[in-house]
């Protein structure tokens, strides 16, 4: 027998042998294989290196060969799906298991398809984006010495003194981290308040994308009731007592989806209470600068009446520019602002500093204020729209609160509304609506919509989408 093919037919013949065996088990010995097959001790030796190279035997010297366990993967290549393991393993220790889940972001994120009107976005249509002003202010800062530096870690200090005096009262540039965006601003200040596993206090209803970083975190969000003025005190102290939280996080002004602002009676109670609980307030101050024309003289936020240290404050500039606009600032004082920093530099080193610069030169800009004083005329007119648009031709919504600031309506739906079967049916008929549900972070007391007037073209468009909605309610409900 030629000595090639002779190896070639040994390792066939004990691979199809191979099943008689247990993983693990051991091969008969070499000289044993010389006798049944009468090749030579070389061929035994080579076909089993044959088969140890297609991973089905080892060989182990001065032992002998065995059948190799199961391979730990015999899927094909370019399967992904080992990372499912890999991706949960670890969470079978954790208390709270970590999901990371963007679906509820996205909602505001995503274009609509063409043609659709999209009553689920979360930031202004081009058309009210101050797109000049931010061209102009961009080019500028490309120019500015040293733009394409390094920046400052904790950011530039002309732009932390901005932020502090806009955050006003005890606030100052020493207690500012400039942050890429409201998101990653609570990313940062969740993770450096609350250990995986720990219950984090949260508004119900609230911001999906806040309860999706929090369970990101492994963290465990506990639902406190919001009314018309906000947070309820009592249950936020019952909430505390009852989970040992050490964190809430709260929208104080035109509260995302309810739109509440929270009463001035609140607020010192609110602080209060945290205070005695050896807790922190995150506040999420993400829409003062989309104030409505017609809104009276807005508070205070929360960190500027806290000398405690209680609130970690966070406040962006996307909702009054543009997504990409992606700069914003997180408040503290307190050894809780070392804790903040060191995160915010493990995770993000800083902000682009041409966007830093850019910023300044934006808000520096007499451009500025105009824009914000047409957003809010704009939003005062768009608000009015939709409001006078679904009264008159859904007059079945029941909307509780129309808020005097913010992008959005939070109308409630007649108990028994399928909200999935409704949102479906609107997308069918050419309007994309929020449904309510992802906005609590357990079972809803009635079902919702988030309608959003802030990222249509116009008043025209928002008749128009609420006529849509009308016809995927008939479709739904008549
Ligand atoms: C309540 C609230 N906070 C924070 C954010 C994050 O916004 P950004 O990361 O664009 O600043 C959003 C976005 O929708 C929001 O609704």
């Amino acid at each position: 027998m030629h000595e090639r093919s002779s190896v070639g037919e040994l390792a066939e013949q004990l691979r199809r042998e191979l099943d008689r065996y247990s993983p693990g088990g051991k091969l008969p010995s070499s000289r044993a294989l010389v006798e049944r097959f009468r090749v030579s001790p070389v061929t035994v030796s080579r076909a089993l290196a044959q088969l140890a190279a297609e991973g089905l035997v080892v060989t182990r010297p001065g032992a002998g060969a065995f059948r190799a366990q199961p391979r730990v993967s015999a899927a094909p290549a370019g399967d992904t799906s080992w990372q499912e393991v890999a991706l949960s393993a670890d969470g079978a220790a954790d208390l709270v298991p970590r999901s990371v889940d963007a679906s509820g972001v996205l909602v505001s994120l995503a274009a609509p398809p063409p043609g659709v009107i999209e009553f689920n976005g979360g930031y202004l249509h081009p058309s009210l984006q101050p797109e000049r002003a931010m061209a102009a202010a961009l080019s500028r800062a490309g120019r500015r010495p040293g733009a394409w530096g390094r920046p400052p870690m904790e950011g530039l200090p002309e732009l932390r003194e901005w932020f502090a005096r806009s955050i006003g009262g005890p606030v100052t540039a020493a207690g500012v981290l400039v942050t890429s965006g409201g998101q990653s601003a609570l990313t940062t200040a969740l993770r450096a308040l609350a250990p995986p596993g720990a219950p984090v206090l949260v508004e119900s209803p609230t911001y999906p994308g806040m309860l999706a970083i929090a369970r990101a975190a492994g963290l465990r969000p506990v639902p406190v009731p919001v009314d018309a003025d906000g947070v309820r005190p009592a249950l936020l102290a019952d909430a505390f007592r009852a989970t040992g939280a050490r964190v809430f996080v709260c929208q104080p002004l035109f509260q995302n989806p309810t739109g509440a602002v929270l009463a001035p009676g609140r607020r010192g109670e609110v602080l209060r209470i945290a205070r005695e609980a050896g807790a922190f307030v995150v506040e999420d101050d993400f829409v003062r600068r989309l104030v409505h024309e017609d809104a009276g003289p807005l508070p205070r936020p929360l960190a500027a009446d806290d000398p405690d240290g209680v609130v970690v404050h966070v406040c962006s500039l996307t909702k009054a520019t543009s997504p990409s606009f992606r700069v914003s600032a997180l408040a503290a004082h307190g050894p809780v602002l070392e804790r903040l920093r060191a995160i915010q530099i493990v995770d993000t080193f800083f902000v682009p500093r041409p966007l830093q610069e850019a910023t300044l030169e934006l808000v520096g800009s007499p451009a500025w204020p105009r824009h914000l004083r047409a957003v809010s005329a704009a939003l005062r007119a768009r608000r009015d729209a939709m409001t006078a648009a679904l009264r008159l031709h859904l007059p079945e919504l029941a909307l509780p609160h129309v808020p005097s600031g913010g992008y959005h309506l939070w109308p409630r739906l007649p108990d028994g509304t399928s909200e999935s079967a409704l949102t479906a049916a609107a997308l069918r008929a050419g309007v994309a609506v929020t449904p309510g549900r992802p906005y609590f972070s357990a079972e809803p007391p009635a079902g919702h919509l988030r309608l959003s007037f802030a990222a249509v073209a116009g008043a025209g468009e928002i008749t128009e989408g609420v006529r849509r909605l009308r016809t995927a309610w008939d479709e739904v409900l008549g």
